[in-house]
């Protein structure tokens, strides 16, 4: 088990647009089991790979249903229904939420860490999708609030 460093909102390497996976090698399983171990211990429900620093598109999500942990290499958003209005907060964001606007559903499709392509539905953790997604395009949730942000969580 290794953690690695959170970076925090105000790191050029936040707003920079993530690379493709192409190498589906040991190193890969590790950097995954890593952002999984990091974001149990931070408590969140998603983390995605420019939070701690490496500059590729992955994503590790557990909403806490039975999906468990899901690893997401190379995600996309490929359909998206409804909408829905929710707090969010960003483990890059401490302190702060936000009220944002999200769908209600999305169908996700991925690739794991062997390079296998899957798809993910999500209902109701649908924004936790679109969260982290977003991270790899340089996007925070902080840009898309539907009024100024609070304090506190
Ligand atoms: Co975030």
């Amino acid at each position: 088990m290794a953690l690695r460093n959170i970076t925090k909102v105000g790191d050029p390497v936040l707003r920079e647009r993530c690379r493709p996976v192409t190498e589906f090698d040991a190193r890969l399983g590790e950097l995954l089991d890593d952002m999984a171990d990091t974001m149990y211990d931070a408590e969140g429900v998603g983390l995605m790979v420019t939070q701690v620093g490496v500059m590729r598109r992955l994503a590790v999500v557990d909403t806490g249903d039975e999906d468990g942990l899901v690893e997401l290499v190379n995600p996309r958003i490929v359909r998206t229904k409804g909408e829905v209005v929710g707090v969010e907060g960003c483990l890059s964001v401490p302190d702060r939420q936000g009220y944002v606007a999200r769908p209600y559903k999305v169908t996700v499709a991925a690739v794991d860490r062997y390079g296998k392509p899957f798809t993910v539905k999500a209902e109701g953790f649908a924004p936790a999708f679109c969260h982290e997604i977003d991270h790899l395009d340089g996007v925070l949730y902080v840009d898309k609030l539907t009024e100024p942000p609070k304090e506190g969580r």
